[in-house]
């Protein structure tokens, strides 16, 4: 197919490249590397005298990062030839987006159009963003140095990524959380708990079941107003920077969907059939603008397939095996239904867990923290959810997604030769407990 693509921001890539997943994990990394150094790296042996760390510098890194990949789609644009139009895309008819750019108007005639506007930040009542001291994940990832004190509103995703970079960095961080568990929608309960215990263990705070009230600049600090969830003495507290990480919703502002009929839900989505298919015939929409959660890698496959869909090829999309990651140390990874899930489901499940304190390379690496968990079908074997809690889970987390996609059973994974000494020997030992009753080396 002739593709255009229209795009409003200087830089190509969208939230997830320039101000999302990918700034956040250069900064994430280096945090951990500067945690690393200066907190564990006498006991291995290595010795490098008095650490210290250049915010700069490293802010730098994160910029660098940032700029070759969005470069990097430059380029893949060329390559494939895929024509990049600038300014700000509406859509005037069923076959016709108008652009407005710096250049003026320009209208382009299509056959199909695909909505990939993405999402924003939730706004809080009564707030008002400055990105310096009362700042989203934007600001978040670009502050000026650090703070001696940052309280995050939303212990969520976005609240314990960026929570555990400024808490590594010497910042004293306290989480105000509205549910009595941390990392958002989705996340095993049990996983939760002990994702909790770690980063209490490693310096930060948390204030579960708490709402805030009201948040304001003071001085030279800024105030949050804080209440129990259930009821109770109001309290007030002190800081220098508020990360406000509430959610996102979906962005679909000046696109012009009333103009040709497509009504948003409840939830400001735009309704798609599972083809990807909105209301009005040739015109689709993907990613973090429609149902499901709000990830890029869920954006890319539903994009794949919809444009295949449109060139008449089938259309499947399994959501139930997306797989979710918070990249915090150690990595939390999961994919499927949790055991909240099942329970709710009243589906009969079994469970095989395997601990890393058990695993000989875990061990042997000083990153015995965590475990993996499986849940599976207690009649069939199915794998119905995998969750780990560990070191790589974010990476070992795929071999389970793969499971899980081709419909495995606990047996199968059991099954399969792991190299050893590696973490992944966890996921299948978890396996083996699930299907046959008990691992082998724990
Ligand atoms: P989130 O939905 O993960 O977490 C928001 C948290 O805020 C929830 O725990 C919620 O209970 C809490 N909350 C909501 N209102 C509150 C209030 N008034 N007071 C206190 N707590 C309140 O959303 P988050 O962290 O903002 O991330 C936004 C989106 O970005 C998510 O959809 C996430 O999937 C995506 N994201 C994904 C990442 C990843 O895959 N590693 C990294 C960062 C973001």
């Amino acid at each position: 197919m002739k593709t255009i693509s229209v795009e409003k921001d200087p830089t190509l890539g969208g939230t997830c490249l320039n101000v999302g997943c990918i700034p956040s994990k250069a900064l994430l990394h280096n945090s951990h590397l500067y945690h690393m150094a200066k907190h564990d790296f006498k006991h291995r042996g290595i010795e490098v005298g008095n650490v210290s760390f250049n915010f700069d510098a490293m802010m730098k890194y994160k910029v660098n990062s940032v700029k070759a990949l969005t470069g990097g789609i430059a380029m893949l644009f060329q390559k494939n030839k895929v024509q990049l139009v600038r300014g700000v895309g509406s859509i005037v008819a069923p076959n016709k987006v108008e652009v407005k750019g710096d250049k003026g108007v320009e209208t382009i005639n299509t056959k199909n159009i695909l909505i990939a506007t993405g999402s924003e930040v939730t706004p809080f009542p009564g707030v008002t963003f400055d990105e310096k001291q009362i700042i989203t994940s934007t600001g978040a990832l670009s502050l000026p140095s650090v703070p001696k004190k940052m309280l995050v509103i939303g212990a969520g995703v976005i609240g314990l990524e960026l929570g555990s970079v400024y808490q590594r960095l010497g910042a004293e961080v306290v989480a105000v959380e509205f549910l009595e568990s941390i990392g958002g929608v989705g996340i095993d309960g049990e996983v939760s708990k002990t994702l909790q215990k770690i980063l209490v263990k490693e310096g930060m705070k948390f204030k579960l079941g708490t709402k805030v009230m009201g948040v304001r600049k003071e001085g030279s600090g800024v105030k949050v107003d804080v209440k129990a969830a259930k009821g109770g003495n109001k309290e007030t507290l002190d800081c220098d920077v508020v990360l406000i990480s509430i959610g996102r919703r979906p962005y679909t502002k000046g696109l012009g969907l009333e103009k040709v009929g497509i009504a948003l839900d409840d939830r400001g989505r735009v309704p798609v059939n599972n083809k990807f298919q909105t209301t009005i015939p040739g015109i689709y929409a993907i990613g973090d603008c429609i149902h499901g959660p709000m990830l890029a890698h869920k954006a890319e496959d539903e994009g794949i397939v919809c444009v295949e869909g449109i060139k008449g090829m089938p259309v499947h999309f399994n959501y139930d095996a997306i797989p979710s990651v918070i990249y915090t140390s150690p990595e939390v990874g999961w994919v499927g239904k949790s055991e909240e899930d099942l329970k709710k489901e009243g589906r009969a499940y079994k469970v095989g867990k395997f601990p890393f304190l058990a695993n000989s390379r875990a061990k042997t690496n000083g990153e015995p923290d965590g475990f993996v968990k499986v849940l599976a079908d207690k009649a069939t074997d199915v794998i119905l959810g995998t969750h780990i809690i560990g070191p790589g889970g974010g990476e070992l987390i795929n071999e389970a997604v793969l499971a899980q996609e081709y419909g495995a059973a606990a047996e199968d994974v059991a099954r399969v030769c792991h190299a050893h000494p590696t973490c992944a020997e966890a996921l299948r030992e978890a396996n083996l407990a699930a299907y046959f009753g008990k691992p082998i080396n724990f």
